[in-house]
């Protein structure tokens, strides 16, 4: 903490076009922080490249993921907006806690697992070393909380371990940080196979509602979700096609899982996947339209990049003086 204010830190990979599940288990949730903590929210391109991306299509998604954070509702103003490589002591405190995290607990991950199945010609050392990465960027903030969606919660608490680790050798550098898990849209399920969380870079289209698709895109994919052979509305084991539209429901419309029951019980599969993909496309309307201003504005985008990136600068170097000190690195003194 260099201010007065706890830290919140969080990232967003540009590493696909963001789904429903990047936005209800995360971004929608950073804005509500923005008043009581000095927010740090990054755009993390040096994690996208631990999986091959298309150097033009990058580009292009780091400013669309920096537009959609301001059109989900964050000010630039309240929050520290800004790109990881921007700010290159992510990469230098990457390495250094690189030093301080173990073979054995890298390959626990179960992101490093299922990245490594996907991408079986290019598992990279840059893949495995993924979570000391994003350790670093939390750590470098002297974050106290980290919103995240349920998957990052194993990244997380390696970046504890890693925390105490270091204080436990150096005496107290690192804040230890905390996850913020929301209750609700931790888990945003795929629309194919709802046993599996829903992904970006999912090669099925039909299972992956975007936060940018049209509204008919979203109705024509939630029309084709897979259910089950009943025909009740209700959540519960044997049901998570219906569970995971339940809880999609409930995301955005802030009613509980028992009311939306009672409010679909005997309507049909059909009108109640209509219901939902409404629900969906028409609560994302603000974002789309607000997103589309933002990026006709690519200067101003630029600005805010701009400015985040000092601020970050700012504090980061902070950290990292006294890591280096802490370990023994020397000092120029000319
Ligand atoms: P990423 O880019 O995969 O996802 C961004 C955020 O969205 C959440 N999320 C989901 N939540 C609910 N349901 C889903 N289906 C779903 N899919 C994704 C993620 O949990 C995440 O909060 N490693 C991180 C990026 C990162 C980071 C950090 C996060 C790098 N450094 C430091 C926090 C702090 C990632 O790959 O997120």
């Amino acid at each position: 903490m260099y201010n007065d204010k706890k830290v919140v830190f969080s990232g967003v990979q540009p590493s696909g076009n963001l789904t429903i599940g990047n936005y209800l288990g995360a971004i929608r949730n950073f804005s509500t922080f923005s008043e009581d903590y000095h927010c740090y929210y990054c755009v993390v391109d040096m994690h996208a490249i631990t999986v091959r991306q298309n150097p033009a299509e990058l580009r292009r998604r780091t400013y669309e993921t920096l537009a959609l954070y301001m059109a989900c509702g964050l000010d630039p103003e309240k929050n520290t907006l800004f790109i990881q490589s921007h700010v290159p002591q992510h990469a230098e405190l990457g390495w250094v806690l690189d030093c301080y995290t173990m073979f054995g607990e890298l390959s626990r991950m179960t992101q490093f697992k299922d990245k490594s199945a996907k991408n079986a010609d290019n598992i990279n050392a840059g893949l495995f070393t993924y979570p000391s990465l994003m350790a670093a960027d939390i750590l470098l903030y002297q974050t106290e909380l980290v919103p995240v969606g349920q998957d990052q919660k194993q990244h997380l608490e390696l970046a504890r371990d890693i925390a105490n680790r270091f204080n436990q050798i150096y005496g107290e550098t690192f804040v230890v940080p905390d996850g913020y898990i929301p209750k609700e849209g931790a888990k945003i399920c795929s629309l194919q196979d709802p046993i599996k969380k829903m992904s970006k870079s999912d090669p099925n289209e039909n299972a992956v509602i975007r936060i940018l698709d049209s509204k008919d895109d979203i109705i024509r994919k939630f029309k084709r979700a897979v259910t089950d052979s009943g025909n009740e509305i209700i959540h519960g084991e044997g049901k998570e096609g219906i569970t995971n539209l339940l809880n999609i429901y409930t995301c955005f419309t802030g009613k509980t899982i028992e009311e939306a029951e009672k409010e679909f019980s005997g309507m049909g599969y059909g009108d109640f996947k209509l219901a939902v993909g409404e629900t969906c496309a028409d609560s994302l309307q603000p974002v789309r339209d607000e997103f589309a201003r933002l990026m006709a504005d690519k200067a101003y985008l630029e600005q805010v990049m701009s400015q985040g990136a000092q601020e970050a600068y700012k504090n980061a170097r902070r950290t990292m003086s006294k890591v280096r000190r802490k370990i023994g690195f020397t000092e120029l003194k000319h």
